[in-house]
């Protein structure tokens, strides 16, 4: 695992546009999994303004779903499939055909997560994925506690993830379970990148970085992983020992 510490935002997400941009240029075909939530918005902006101004083509990527919000349609603005659509899919000008997210609405979550098990292996494994950390340590909705051994999976969210959560949305909403990929999906991805930013990260990114590797925090399972990058900046970096 490598670490990086940014001064400020605007630097981290700089740097993580111009890692996808490096995959894509090197393997037009990439499979790419793109987290959604606060963390990586400046990413996706400066990503895509790039690609337009400069024809980086995603045209002929793939594009895995990280996460859902199990009940929560498409059409909310909180879901992640919206976030995804209006941040990235969008403004890239990305095919539905080259697009694969979990159905949260489906009534067979098992299979919907047997299906996005099998295109993951049929697409030949994610090439890169961006992922948050969650303020409980959490990385999709990998939740504290969770099997380090889980492909796709359906987890009851934690409390904090469902208090956190309600951020993303306009009025309160029930947020019970989610739809996931797996630590296991995290592990076998060819490149991670972590991002995480401000203070109130600070202690978790402490905690994930120094802590022992624990499924009781999954962000820690980035320190076994043999090509993982963490990006902060230096607000959340300031509780680091090695930082200071
Ligand atoms: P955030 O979410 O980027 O909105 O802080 C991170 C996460 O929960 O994974």
């Amino acid at each position: 695992m490598k670490l990086e510490i940014f001064d400020n935002y605007e630097g981290l997400s700089l740097r993580a546009a111009k890692e996808i941009i490096g995959v894509i240029q090197r393997k037009p075909n990439a499979v790419f999994c793109l987290a959604t939530g606060d963390s990586p918005k400046r990413t996706y902006a400066l990503l895509t303004n790039e690609a337009t101004q400069s024809g980086v083509d995603f045209s002929k990527a793939h594009f895995i779903g990280l996460d859902e919000w199990v009940g929560i349609p498409p059409s909310n603005p909180g879901s992640c499939h919206y976030y995804l659509d209006t941040n990235v899919f969008r403004p890239l000008g990305i095919s539905a055909a080259r697009i694969h997210l979990f159905d949260a609405l489906s009534k067979d979550l098992p299979n919907e997560c047997h299906s996005m098990d099998e295109t993951i292996r049929r697409l030949g494994g994610i090439d890169l994925m961006l992922a948050g950390i969650g303020m409980n340590g959490h990385v999709g909705f990998n939740e504290p506690g969770v099997s380090p051994n889980l492909y796709s999976h359906v987890i009851h969210l934690d409390e904090m993830t469902q208090n956190v959560g309600q951020k993303y949305f306009n009025g309160a909403v029930v947020l019970k379970q989610g739809i996931t990929l797996g630590l296991k999906h995290f592990l076998e991805t060819k490149l991670v990148l972590l991002v995480a930013n401000g203070g109130e990260k600070a202690a978790i990114i402490k905690r994930s970085l120094e802590e022992n590797i624990s499924e009781n925090l999954p962000a820690t399972f980035i320190r076994k992983h043999s090509n993982g990058k963490v990006f902060i900046d230096s607000a959340a970096a300031f509780k680091l020992i090695k930082a200071r």
